[in-house]
């Protein structure tokens, strides 16, 4: 979105009696709804093209295999709060039906893990859901209990609001891919342990780097530690410019922090705003290269 197309949006939302910089009254429209009457992009027309991946790639190793029945020594052992991988550099970037088929393999081995005691309550491990071409990853923190009920992330009630965001600025759950940083759920939703993250990181850090998108939209402190090591407070986080292994990263607050403090949700608007006009920046850099 230009600038001029993002005045305009705020203009005509005033005249509407919201102040998006504010977030007070700012409602997401309902993905059921009619589309939003906004002088942004059509929410009907997908506004970014998939990847376009080189034609040739050879089949990737895997980069993380899964240690064979891990005990609690050496989960103990192993278990560090942070995960230092933002400098790393990106695998080569695969075709598109060998990033599916890796993906799925990936599942397997999350649906099959047992490397921490999270496998001893979860129903089921949820690993992830979307495009595997996705220009954007959304990571969020761990599945709570609908999501541990129906095996994908985000479809709870933080989910809901998810996708009323996403469909704010054009996206549906299809066109992006959505992931945590930890595939089981924490009984009682509790916080996510520093160990449960260091024994499950590697599966987040291969689908990033499986799907190399154009862009990580971090759902919250979780996926900003996990990702980018930043212990800080979100809020600050937000307007900083990180990257990971070369991917620009967007810091943004979690869709539950929404639920609790809804007159915060200008931000969320802002962090998508942001999402947007960097997605276009680098596409239409893309479009100049030919
Ligand atoms: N919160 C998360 O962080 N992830 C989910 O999948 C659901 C709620």
């Amino acid at each position: 979105m230009e600038r001029d197309d993002w005045v305009a949006t705020l203009e005509y939302w005033q005249t509407c009696g919201v102040d998006l910089l504010s977030g007070d009254r700012l409602d997401f429209p309902s993905p059921t709804a009619p589309p939003p009457h906004t002088p942004g992009p059509n929410p009907a027309t997908p506004p970014f093209q998939p990847f376009k991946p080189p034609e040739s790639h050879p089949a990737r190793p895997a980069q993380h295999p899964p240690p064979a029945g891990a005990s609690q020594d050496a989960v103990q052992k192993k278990a560090s709060p942070v995960l230092s991988s933002a400098e790393g550099s990106l695998p080569a970037l695969l075709k598109s039906d060998q990033k599916k088929s890796l993906l799925t393999q990936r599942e397997e081995e999350a649906s099959n893990c047992r490397r921490c005691e999270l496998h001893l309550t979860r129903s089921q491990a949820v690993f992830g859901v979307g495009d595997a071409d996705a220009p954007v990853v959304f990571v969020g923190e761990g599945p709570g209990a609908d999501e541990d009920r129906m095996g994908e992330p985000f479809v709870g009630a933080a989910g809901k609001l998810l996708d009323k965001m996403l469909y704010a600025v054009g996206l549906t759950r299809e066109q992006v891919y959505i992931a945590n940083v930890i595939k089981c759920r924490p009984p009682g939703n509790r916080n996510p342990l520093p160990e449960e993250v260091a024994l499950c990181q590697h599966f987040l850090i291969d689908q990033l780097q499986t799907i190399q998108p154009k862009a990580i939209f971090c759902l919250g402190k979780f996926a900003l530690l996990t990702l980018m090591g930043y212990d800080g407070p979100v809020g600050k986080a937000r307007n900083q410019p990180f990257s990971w292994q070369g991917i620009p990263v967007i810091a943004s607050f979690h869709p539950a922090y929404y639920l609790r403090t809804p007159s915060k949700k200008g931000a969320a608007w802002q962090d998508l705003i942001r999402l947007q006009k960097l997605l276009e920046s680098l596409e239409k850099k893309r479009g100049k290269k030919g």
